[in-house]
């Protein structure tokens, strides 16, 4: 049987597509990761036009999302202007600022955030906290070169957080390599008030050897969350 959370990622996926996405106007689509995106790909895979569109992708999940559900699969390097890209987050506060990099993919997916004319979110009502930091306990997920995260996990330390380098699956082969050859450290800043989400992202791209962090600041026009009640609210 379904759950009321996997129900609720349909929901909010679906409606997104259903609501945002012109097929007569929106002809390159940013497909993001992680579980919720799932369903927005098998939406749009639904699209009567689904062969004149372009689909870039934000990982090596979402390459594989937009090739099953029967879709073309374009390249930032081809298309570096986007329509409207969809995306999952990890947590939403009340200004659309959001954390994601859950799933590693942060640099890629705000590339491609960064490209779209419109950017929308997925998520289940868990991640529409208000604050972040209350629901995603695990931290802000910092994408570093290897031969610098000792001295970040320094820097992290000094700036007030508890760092810790995200290992891989099995941890015993080591960190997490993200699909750019990096390291993923995951950073507990505890909650993080709205006001202060861009100068926290602001000391944290300054550290040298930091690629690119999980703070996705006011990057999102639009939030769709999908509530258990079969409800879905829009944030905009
Ligand atoms: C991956 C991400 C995902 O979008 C985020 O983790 C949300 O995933 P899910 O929809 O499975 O909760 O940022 O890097």
């Amino acid at each position: 049987m379904t759950s009321l959370v996997e129900q609720s990622k349909k929901l909010c996926a679906y409606k997104a597509v259903d609501v945002d996405l012109d097929p007569s106007k929106h002809r390159v689509i940013g497909i993001g990761s992680g579980s919720t995106i799932v369903y927005v790909a098998e939406r749009v895979g639904q699209l009567a036009n689904k062969s004149e569109l372009v689909c870039i992708p934000t990982g090596f999940q979402s390459k594989e999302l937009i090739l099953k559900n029967g879709l073309t699969l374009g390249s930032l390097e081809e298309h570096p202007e986007i329509d409207i890209a969809f995306d999952g987050a990890d947590e939403i506060d009340s200004e659309l600022n959001c954390i994601k990099g859950g799933g590693a993919c942060l640099l890629q997916e705000k590339l491609v955030g960064d490209c779209a004319k419109k950017y929308v979110i997925v998520a289940d009502e868990r991640k529409n906290t208000g604050v972040l930091g209350r629901h995603w306990r695990q931290g802000v997920p910092i994408e570093v070169i290897p031969s610098s995260y000792t001295k970040i996990l320094l820097q992290l330390e000094k700036l007030g957080g508890k760092p810790t380098v995200r290992p891989g699956a099995p941890a015993k082969a080591g960190p997490c390599i993200t699909d750019n050859g990096n390291f993923i450290i995951d950073c507990d800043f505890g909650e993080i008030p709205a006001a202060k989400v861009k100068e926290l992202n602001d000391k944290l791209v300054s550290m040298v050897g930091v690629v690119e962090t999980g703070l996705f600041v006011k990057m999102a026009q639009k939030a769709y969350i999908g509530n258990n009640d079969g409800s879905v609210t829009a944030l905009a």
